[in-house]
């Protein structure tokens, strides 16, 4: 079964039809919402809102470690995340959607790890590929499928937010190397491979970053919002084709 985790812009899935609802704890407290089992297109898929059903919690205030126990728990293998950014590289315009490949962190605070003392005890993992190749290239195939063209690969600088970057911070993340930035996009991936799941990111450009193209004055949020619900029906013709490929 497909674990789809849903960001800005995907409170929920069209076309869902939900067989169960299911409020679940953790011992590392409340995922950010109920689960939703349900069938997508003949497919059994588990759906969890990141940002909580009602689009509340922001970035920094996610349980990420609740969130990735509670889908492991039901015995889910492979994972994907859908998430928003801003668009670093100037060709990856606002409406494209990508599948990245490499991630930097600059977040802080956040609860990165399951591998506590008090906990799982000290373990280090291998996190050169933060994306699982073969779910990679499941959500390319899926897009092909779908008839969506999508950019293949990308840096992803994952930001603490809530607030954007400035115009600077933009600058030196694209120094860093960064295609794109979001802020979402760790501790996820790093407590999926703890977990040992294969987890992949579908992406939206919902704006230039920051100082950039159209953005160089600023960004401007209502467009940003509806470039990014408009993105989203194409994801999820993706969705639609990943839970066939993934099987039930
Ligand atoms: N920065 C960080 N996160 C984002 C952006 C951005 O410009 N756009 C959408 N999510």
């Amino acid at each position: 079964m497909l674990a789809i985790i849903g960001g800005s812009g995907l409170a929920g899935l069209h076309g869902l039809v939900v067989n169960r609802r299911q409020t679940v704890s953790t011992p590392y407290g409340e995922p950010s919402s109920e689960l939703v089992f349900g069938n997508l297109a003949g497919h059994d898929v588990l759906f969890l809102a990141r940002h909580g059903t009602g689009h509340t919690i922001p970035p920094h205030q996610i349980n990420y470690r609740a969130n990735i126990w509670a889908l492991n728990a039901q015995g889910v293998k492979s994972m994907v995340a859908i998430a928003t950014v801003g668009g670093i590289r100037g060709d990856l315009a606002p409406g494209l959607i990508s599948i990245p490949d490499q991630i930097l962190d600059y977040t802080h605070g956040r609860e990165a790890t399951f591998f506590t003392q008090e906990d799982r005890g000290l373990r280090h993992i291998d996190f050169t590929m933060p994306y699982c190749g073969q779910m990679r290239t499941a959500c390319l195939a899926a897009a092909e499928d779908a008839g969506v063209s999508v950019f293949d690969g990308g840096t992803y600088a994952t930001t603490q937010g809530p607030r954007l970057e400035t115009a600077a911070e933009i600058i030196r993340l694209e120094r860093d190397g960064a295609d794109m930035v979001g802020m979402t996009g760790m501790p996820e991936a790093v407590l999926a491979r703890e977990l040992d799941l294969s987890y992949a990111a579908i992406v939206v450009t919902a704006n230039h970053a920051a100082g950039k193209a159209s953005s160089r004055h600023g960004i401007a949020m209502e467009e940003m919002k509806k470039v990014m619900h408009k993105a989203m029906d194409k994801v999820q013709l993706i969705l639609v084709k990943l839970a066939a490929r993934d099987g039930d």
